[in-house]
Parts: structure tokens; C-alpha cells; sequence
């Protein structure tokens, strides 16, 4: 007879267990933006929705925000300017940074350029890496105490003709310095917003703080952001959202730019680079280094000059088992002949074995 009894115990006692752990174990959130044009708004309850009204996630702008206490985790969202998050949004980390530290934190960028492997020189200041997450930089300079689950730089959008004077003068500014051209030119609205990068990110939040399996049909969430505004009022063909290529070759008086990409991973890349380097002669010397990208100086000297190719190979959250390598030289044209010579030995290098996708 007491033998029965236990195990009935026990069955009764696990099943009085399981409601109280499920209920226990939801964590409560907060999505604290900042925003100038309204993009980030419209990314913000996108990205709600896609976790499900169903979970608790606080949709906040900074003013709205009086405490972080009753909060497991915060997805901070910020517009970019000069390659960064909103100074409004640095104001309320510094303000912050100690309960911050104890929370479980992601973070996301609505930005202009969304190309990872992208290298921007402009006048008066050295090439460097900009686009998408490469903008958490300063953030991670200047707060180190704090750590990520997820972060995402997705793109964004710039409405022309509603751009305040000064921000309007900066955009022109940019148009005529930046060695690539800017690629707003001739749309009244112009968007870089990778949708899939929304939609990655919103399923990592699930999956990695919250415990819950990745949200399918994500597809029909896209209303949040897309619209009946055209690109163009007086051409209703042109499109808002044209993909950077993924395949470029551009030769110009001011830069050999070519960006491809292949079948694979981010370290065999890298070794392919390493092998390449030491077999024509380059420094490879490491600029940055992140878990998605790597930016590279490959320094050699010839003609009485160290030549500098900045290349960058990185892995993209909408083209998942695919590594995107760029390669630039701001040498002229009449300079650089054998440093073209060598990036196609890389590219060749890199591309072989049929890795080369279109
Ligand atoms: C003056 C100005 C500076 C900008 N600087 C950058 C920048 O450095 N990098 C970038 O990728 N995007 C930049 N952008 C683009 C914005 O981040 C982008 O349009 C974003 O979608 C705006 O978000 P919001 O509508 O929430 O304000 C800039 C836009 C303006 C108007």
C-alpha cells in the first residue's frame, strides 16, 4: 500500500510545479527610442509586434521613461547621427549606465547606410568603417561595463524634404565629399532598411532572452513599416528601397572599390586573407574586430610608398552562410596598378572552389 502512495505524491507535486515555473520564468521589458523623423518610432512597435503583444515589452521614447527597476530587459533604439546613436540616447545610457549594468540589454540602430563592409573617407578625416552595427563602436568605447544580447543596425529612412536646414546642409555636405557618391541622390524619400534584419532581431530577442521559439510569417508584420509614399513624386516607377549590390567593381580617379561575396564563413575567410597577405608581400594589421566583421589595413611598400588596401570581410544577418568582402584603394590610379593586380589574386583566392556567388 505505501508503495503506491509515493509516486502519487510525487506525480501530484510535479504537476502543481510546472504552472508556477512557466508563469515565473516571463521576463518583462522595455523598449526605450530615440528618434528625430519618426523611422525609429515606426521600427520600434515593428519590432513589438513581431515579439507578440502577448509578452510584456514597454514601448517607450526617452521622456516617457521614469525608471528602469521594474524592467528584466531593455532593447535600447536609437536614429544615427555622425556615425552613432542620438546624443539624446548617449544622455540617458551616461544618466543610466549603473542599472543598466545589471539589466539584460540588446540594442538596435535605424541608420542611412546599412553596408557592413563599408570603409567612408571624406576630407580631413582617415578612412574608416562605418554602416549598420559597425556604429555601436563609440557605444561600446564609452560604456565597456555594458553587455549585449543582440544588437542590429538595420537601415533606415530620410524623408528629403522635411529635413530640418542644418541636417539638410550636412546631407549636401556629404554628397559632395564622400569619395562613393551618396546613393539618396534624386528620391524624395529614400530607404536602406534591410526588412530581414527587423525580423532577425526581433526573433533573437525571442529566442535568447525570452526562451521562445522564433516567430514564422514574420512577413506579414512588414506593414509597420512599408507605405503608399512613393520614392519619387514625379516618377511613380522608382522604388524607395534599392539593395546596395552585392557585387561592385568601381574604378574612378579617386578609388578602386570592388565588394563581392561567397559561400562560407567568417574565420575560413579570414584565413584565406592570411594566406593571400603573407604570399604577396602585405601587413596584415587588424583595425577592428567584431564577432560579425573585421576591418583591415594590408599594408605593402612600393614605389618608395606604403600602399594601404582596407578590406573588409563580414558576415550579413539577411544572408546567412555568406561571407561579403570589400576591397578599397584610395591610391591614384596611376599608383595603383599592382595593388589592383593583388586584390584580384585575393578575390581569385577567395572565389575559387566555386564560392563565388553572384
Ligand atoms: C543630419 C543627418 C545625419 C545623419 N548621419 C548618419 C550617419 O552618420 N550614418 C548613417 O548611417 N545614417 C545617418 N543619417 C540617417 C538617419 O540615421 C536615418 O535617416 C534614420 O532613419 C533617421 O531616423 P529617424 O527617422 O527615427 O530620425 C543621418 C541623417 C541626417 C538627417
Amino acid at each position: 500500500m505505501k508503495r503506491k502512495i509515493v509516486p502519487v505524491v510525487m506525480v501530484l507535486v510535479a504537476l502543481l510545479l510546472v504552472p508556477c515555473g512557466a508563469f515565473a520564468a516571463e521576463k518583462k521589458g522595455l523598449l526605450v527610442y530615440d528618434s528625430i523623423y519618426g523611422s525609429t518610432v515606426e521600427v520600434a512597435y515593428w519590432i513589438k509586434a513581431i515579439i507578440g503583444i502577448e509578452h510584456q515589452l514597454d514601448v517607450k521614447t526617452i521622456p516617457q521613461v521614469i525608471t528602469l527597476e521594474p524592467y528584466d530587459y531593455i532593447i535600447l533604439g536609437s536614429a544615427t547621427r555622425n556615425e552613432g546613436p542620438l546624443k539624446r540616447m548617449h544622455e540617458f545610457i551616461e544618466a543610466n549606465r549603473s542599472v543598466l549594468a545589471t539589466k539584460e540589454l540588446c540594442f538596435f540602430l535605424v541608420c542611412g547606410d546599412s553596408d557592413e563592409t563599408q570603409v567612408l573617407k571624406v576630407p580631413g578625416k582617415e578612412a574608416h568603417l562605418i554602416a549598420g552595427r559597425n556604429y555601436m563602436q563609440p557605444i561600446y568605447q564609452r560604456y565597456p561595463e555594458l553587455k549585449y544580447t543582440c544588437i542590429a543596425g538595420f537601415g533606415g529612412r530620410q524623408v528629403m524634404a522635411s529635413l530640418g536646414l542644418t541636417d539638410r546642409l550636412q546631407i549636401k555636405l556629404l554628397e559632395k565629399l564622400a569619395k562613393e557618391g551618396a546613393i539618396w541622390i534624386g528620391f524624395d524619400i529614400w530607404e536602406s532598411l534591410v526588412v530581414e534584419r527587423v525580423e532577425a532581431f526581433a526573433n533573437e530577442v525571442r529566442v535568447k532572452v525570452l526562451g521562445l521559439q522564433p516567430r514564422e510569417n514574420v512577413e506579414q508584420f512588414r506593414g509597420y513599416w512599408q507605405s503608399l509614399q512613393p520614392a519619387n513624386l514625379k516618377d511613380p516607377s522608382m522604388g524607395k528601397f534599392k539593395r546596395k549590390p552585392w557585387t561592385e567593381r568601381v574604378d574612378t580617379k579617386k578609388l578602386f572599390y570592388t565588394r563581392s561575396r561567397i559561400k562560407g564563413d567568417l574565420d575560413p575567410t579570414i584565413a584565406m586573407l592570411e594566406t593571400w597577405a603573407r604570399k604577396n608581400g602585405y601587413d596584415l594589421r587588424v583595425q577592428v574586430k567584431t564577432f560579425f566583421n573585421v576591418y583591415y589595413h594590408a599594408a605593402k611598400t612600393y614605389g618608395g610608398k606604403e600602399r594601404i588596401i582596407h578590406i573588409v570581410p563580414s558576415t550579413m544577418p539577411e544572408d546567412p552562410g555568406t561571407v561579403h568582402i570589400s576591397f578599397r584603394s584610395y591610391d591614384k590610379p596611376e599608383e595603383r596598378a599592382e595593388v589592383q593586380k593583388d586584390i584580384e589574386a585575393a578575390e581569385a583566392l577567395l572565389w575559387a572552389n566555386g564560392r563565388k556567388l553572384p
